[in-house]
């Protein structure tokens, strides 16, 4: 996805640069982590408010890493940011009690790619509502892009159509289950989703 999402980088020498914001948390730190990993040629921005936190993560993934300090309700603060930025990765929850998308739109207003892990309905049908915005600003915007929904949605449609396949008919009901264990600390924590649908 991060391939797809990038655009030629200003210089061959400077890199894409992937701001996370929310980089500081668990899941956007996750996130920072393993792409900095799979990708060594990125430049990863740690987006947050917590100076503290984002240095000591930068810390860890190297030099091209940054801490920017960023209220994600600073709409000129955030724009100004983004100037600049390749793909921008919203991870700065919690979207239940968002009553905005100042993020997306800040993304179309600077053209900016975006993607984000949002895990409320309500704020997904507000950032579906900017789909044609998005469309005329040519800025590709992939909401919703978490565990649950998100990669969950797409383990359920290869179910159906692997359950299309075998059967040849048409599934009337899914209904599965999953499991995903990683480590907080040293701590193994296991949790499960899963829905019933079609
Ligand atoms: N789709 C999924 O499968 C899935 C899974 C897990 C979580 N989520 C969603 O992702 C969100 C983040 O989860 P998490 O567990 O990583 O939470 P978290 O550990 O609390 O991290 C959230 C980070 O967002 C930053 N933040 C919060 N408000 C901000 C603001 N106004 N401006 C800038 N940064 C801000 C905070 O950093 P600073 O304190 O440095 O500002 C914090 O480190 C959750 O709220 C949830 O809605 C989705």
């Amino acid at each position: 996805m991060v391939r797809a999402c990038m655009r030629p980088a200003a210089s061959a020498s400077s890199g894409p640069r992937v701001l996370v914001l929310g980089g500081t948390g668990r899941v956007g730190g996750s996130m920072a982590t393993a792409l900095s990993q799979l990708r060594p040629d990125l430049n990863i921005l740690i987006g947050g408010r917590n100076r503290e936190k984002g240095m000591s993560l930068v810390s860890k993934l190297g030099e091209r890493s940054e801490f920017i300090h960023v209220d994600i309700r600073n709409t000129s603060r955030l724009k100004a940011v983004l100037e600049g930025v390749d793909l921008v990765v919203h991870a700065a929850g919690p979207f239940q009690r968002d009553d905005k998308c100042t993020v997306l739109q800040a993304a179309i207003f600077t053209k900016t790619r975006y993607t984000d892990i949002c895990d409320g309905v309500d704020y997904s049908w507000r950032a579906k509502s900017f789909h044609e915005q998005a469309r005329a600003s040519g800025v590709p915007a992939l909401i919703t892009a978490g565990i649950s929904p998100g990669v969950s949605n797409v383990m359920a449609a290869e179910l159906v159509r692997t359950a299309k396949g075998e059967s040849g008919g048409e599934p009337e009901t899914l209904r599965y289950r999953w499991c995903r264990s990683n480590y907080v600390g040293h701590k193994l924590v296991t949790s499960w989703g899963g829905c019933n649908c079609l």
